[in-house]
């Protein structure tokens, strides 16, 4: 594959032009363990709105801070609650991301205007860079608004041919992170945490399908403003089968038409998912599979719903 200009394999160079990058207010793509982020100094609101403007993101769709450790927490958010802490205890490093309340002095494009901050500390890579920048980093996944999640290096050169990427081979989870709201306990989107793992701390923790259904009868719990956004949108439309014999006759009638696998186990077709809405091969239309709502499976069926332009049952 041609190598390109803007993308730098991760090297200790590297990672310290990038750090210097985004201490001086430009913008800087790195790998976390679940995609690619586009990463601002969070605390410089002329760089945020050089990322929103970068990703064509709508301003009233707040961003991901992500923090190196618990010191660094205490720039963007105020009070904890008991059940944060916990949860951070269990998590954090990971792909859980926290609705806190926001400190006054995080610029408030950061949030859209909100007055709660969505948080996360990474792992690995994505962490040692923040560390070694020394601000929190506001990063929302590194793709133009409305694209599938990179999960690639080469994906985010593909959206952004002259941004600063750091190269670190294939993300591990492949989806974006669970965002969980504290106050009352509801998972805003389902992502590399499952919802059931997380309801075993929190009994009686409200899932997306479950508060979109109360949502229609008034006393509408919190909501995820990305959510409402068309998202993931593939290379061809994709049409989602939630029988395989529907698919195989669809298939058999359209030879032209392309069979997406993604894998054999629900973690291996989560991290094949948006490099396979990515794809460039032949085809007049993408067909999927749907997977069983469980575990991560309910993450994955949420990305593919809304990257499908039919659901045939
Ligand atoms: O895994 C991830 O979460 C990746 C990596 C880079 O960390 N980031 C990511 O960011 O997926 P983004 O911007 O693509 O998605 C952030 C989601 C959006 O749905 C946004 O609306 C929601 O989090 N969000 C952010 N701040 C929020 C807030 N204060 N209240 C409610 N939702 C919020
Ligand atoms: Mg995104």
């Amino acid at each position: 594959m041609k190598r390109r200009k803007n993308v730098h394999p991760v090297n200790a160079r590297s990672l310290g032009a990038a750090a210097a990058r985004l201490r001086r207010g430009a913008l800087v793509a790195f790998p976390t363990e679940t995609v690619y982020g586009l990463g601002a100094n969070a605390l410089d609101a002329k760089a945020v709105a050089k990322l929103f403007a970068k990703k064509g993101r709508p301003p009233d769709n707040p961003v991901i801070v992500h923090i190196s450790d618990l010191k660094m927490l205490r720039r963007v958010a105020g009070r904890l609650p008991a059940l944060a802490t916990k949860l951070m205890a269990a998590f954090w490093p990971g792909p859980l991301t926290l609705l806190l309340s926001k400190k006054s002095s995080l610029p408030s494009s950061v949030t859209a205007g909100l007055d709660t901050v969505a948080v996360r500390m990474p792992q690995g890579l994505a962490r040692d860079l923040v560390r070694l920048t020394g601000v929190p980093i506001a990063a929302p996944s590194a793709n133009l608004s409305g694209r599938p999640s990179p999960t690639t290096a080469a994906h985010v050169s593909d959206d952004f041919p002259d941004v600063y990427v750091l190269d670190g081979g294939p993300t591990a989870h492949g989806l974006e992170s669970t965002v969980l709201a504290l106050d009352p306990p509801c998972v805003l989107r389902e992502g590399a945490i499952p919802g059931d793992l997380l309801r075993k701390m929190i009994p009686g923790l409200r899932l997306p399908g479950a508060s979109r259904k109360r949502a229609s009868g008034g006393g509408s719990p919190a909501v995820s403003p990305g959510t409402k956004y068309t998202h993931y949108a593939p290379s061809r439309p994709l049409i989602l089968f939630l029988r395989r014999s529907s698919l195989l006759s669809y298939s058999r009638a359209h030879p032209k038409a392309l069979v997406l696998s993604l894998g054999s186990t629900p973690e291996e077709i989560a991290k094949n998912l948006f490099a396979a809405l990515r794809t460039r091969r032949k085809g007049t239309e993408l067909l999927v599979l749907a997977v069983p709502r469980r575990g991560i499976g309910r993450a994955v069926m949420d990305r593919l719903t809304r990257a499908a332009t039919r659901i045939v049952p």
